[in-house]
């Protein structure tokens, strides 16, 4: 089977598991969702594309909203992810309006899986947490992609009761924009390297009269500040919950495989992991119960 998996990942979370959902098919091909979007999207000959972002404000960002409303029509099979920082029920609804749009267009929206990741905002998440929630990411993309293989649908987990989660949280597109004419570079720090403006996915970052510059089109995702190599950008309002730098989660796992721990951490945070982790660990052991034995 063939999938095309389009994905939006600001500090590289959602990137992840786009690439283990991709591992998991016979061809596969992932898009990084950037603006401007590429006039045509060469979609002919994948079975199934999967739309990947991260959850925003308990919402999908503008950036990857506007890209499923360019799309065009089809008539395909297609899968949902998302990632967060955790499993709060405020989460259950982030996708449901990317799935209503999809649908419009003549997709059919087989499965909308929410993984947890950890924070790149707010509050850092131990680094041993991090690589468990992702190497646990890693086997819940394995395990959806199997039933996208035989076919099969995973009913989407919208609960009725929480879709104004969502549009009540409408703010966060306009302040991400707002903020970030407050982004601020140290000086002193700056290398002028120009990672950031290259790698910026909507262009936000100019370079003029030898300095950088911020524009109005920020879709806070963080790229810029999480991967500055001095630490040098600050996040205008946000700036106390700035969590650099990058977990580098891809190099720290090589070789690593999942294996249910307790996080360390107590509290609200530590119990949403938790949660997390005990229920792809639970999969998995389901999983080895249904393998024949040799
Ligand atoms: C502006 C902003 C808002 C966020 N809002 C939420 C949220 O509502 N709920 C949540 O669990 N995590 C939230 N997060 C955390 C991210 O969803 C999480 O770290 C995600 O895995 C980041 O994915 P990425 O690395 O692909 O950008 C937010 C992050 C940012 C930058
Ligand atoms: S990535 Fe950091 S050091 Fe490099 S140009 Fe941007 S702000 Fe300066
Ligand atoms: S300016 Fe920074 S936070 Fe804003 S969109 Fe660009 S990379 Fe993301």
């Amino acid at each position: 089977m063939k999938a095309l998996i389009f994905v939006f990942s600001g500090t590289g979370n959602t990137m992840l598991i786009a690439k283990a959902f991709a591992s998991n098919f016979s061809s596969s091909e992932v898009r990084e969702i950037k603006s401007p979007y590429p006039s045509t999207l060469d979609m002919d000959g994948f079975d199934v594309i999967g739309f990947g972002f991260p959850i925003h404000a308990f919402r999908a960002p503008e950036l990857f909203v506007s890209f499923l409303k360019n799309l065009p029509p089809l008539k395909k099979k297609a899968f949902l992810f998302e990632s967060s920082g955790e499993g709060l029920h405020l989460n259950d609804c982030a996708g449901a309006k990317s799935m209503r749009i999809l649908k419009k267009k003549g997709y059919e929206v087989i499965s909308d899986t929410h993984f947890i990741m950890p924070y790149n905002i707010i509050s850092r998440f131990p680094d041993e947490e991090a690589e468990d929630l992702y190497l646990a990411g890693k086997e819940y993309a394995r395990l959806i992609s199997s039933l996208i293989k035989e076919g099969k649908t995973k009913k989407p987990h919208h609960p009725f009761f929480l879709r104004w989660v969502p549009p009540l949280f409408w703010i966060e597109w306009p302040f991400a924009r707002i903020n970030g004419k407050h982004f601020k570079i140290d000086e002193k720090k700056c290398t002028k390297c120009l990672k950031c403006l290259h790698n910026c996915p909507v262009n936000n970052i100019v370079y003029k009269d030898g300095k950088l510059v911020f524009l109005s089109s920020c879709s806070l995702c963080l790229r810029c500040a999480m991967n500055c190599p001095t630490d040098a950008i600050s996040i205008g309002m946000l700036n106390n919950w700035k969590v650099n730098p990058s977990y580098d989660l891809e190099k720290r796992c090589e070789g690593k495989i999942f294996v249910y721990k307790k996080p360390t951490r107590s509290g609200v945070l530590g119990r949403s992991s938790d949660k997390y982790l005990r229920f792809v660990d639970g999969l998995l052991k389901a999983e080895a119960k249904e393998k024949p034995t040799e």
